[in-house]
């Protein structure tokens, strides 16, 4: 369950001509990944897994991070909301935003820099779920979870959308995964190619010129 939904190095997508997506992107994407159906099902799959770990603690601080993790944070989080309005569970959310930034100062170390709210100290003595769109290398994830942990919340959980199939992926430190894909550039649901495709609504594959 760790890995979900497993897509594998040769997954070609689906022709376009079988979705709608938005006219504007008619040259620039190869294929749909992952439809937006599927990816709205599998949210609410997560969001099952989640209210079953945080049950017990009625009360999730979300961290999400921006901007490529809104549109799943604020799915995630509906159906959350959906689950605990249908249950008779005392059910709490709240929802942050966190943008994060890595630079690389030199060829070896790569800082993790925490734009807007730096000081996350009311993550203290809560369950926090982080939200986040997509996580390679888990460089900046861990970064970011050793930061969180600085503010000493009771319990640490993470939701990646989607998790990439890597050289040297380090050990997994998603806890809620949706797909893991290859390693491939994808775009759309939010994720970006400077700043195009976040208002795509399925994960695409753009074409080669525009990858290159
Ligand atoms: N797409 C968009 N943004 C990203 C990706 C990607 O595949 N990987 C890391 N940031
Ligand atoms: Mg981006």
């Amino acid at each position: 369950m760790k890995r979900g939904i497993v897509l594998k190095d040769d997954w070609p997508g689906y022709s376009l001509d079988l979705f709608t997506y938005p006219e504007h992107y008619h040259e620039d994407i190869e294929s749909v990944y992952i439809p937006h159906g599927v990816i709205m099902n599998r949210v609410e799959r997560l969001a099952h897994y989640i209210m079953d770990d945080f049950g017990e603690h009625n009360n999730i601080m979300v961290l999400c991070v921006l901007k490529g993790g809104y549109k799943f944070c604020a799915d995630l989080v509906e159906f959350i909301e959906v689950l605990g309005r249908n249950s008779n569970k005392y059910l709490e959310t709240r929802v942050e935003f966190i943008r994060l930034k890595s630079y690389l100062n030199d060829q070896s170390t790569e800082e993790l820099h925490i734009i807007g709210s730096g000081d996350l100290s009311f993550l203290r003595g809560k369950s926090v779920l982080i939200v986040e769109a997509i996580v390679d290398t888990g460089k900046t994830m861990k970064a970011l979870l050793k930061h969180v942990e600085t503010f000493e919340p009771k319990m640490v959980k993470v939701a990646g959308l989607l998790v990439k199939r890597v050289p040297n992926m380090t050990e997994s430190l998603t806890d809620y995964v949706g797909f893991e894909i290859p390693n491939h550039f994808v775009v759309g649901y939010a994720l970006d190619y400077n700043e195009y495709f976040r208002d795509l609504n399925h994960i695409c594959v753009i074409t080669q010129e525009l990858g290159r």
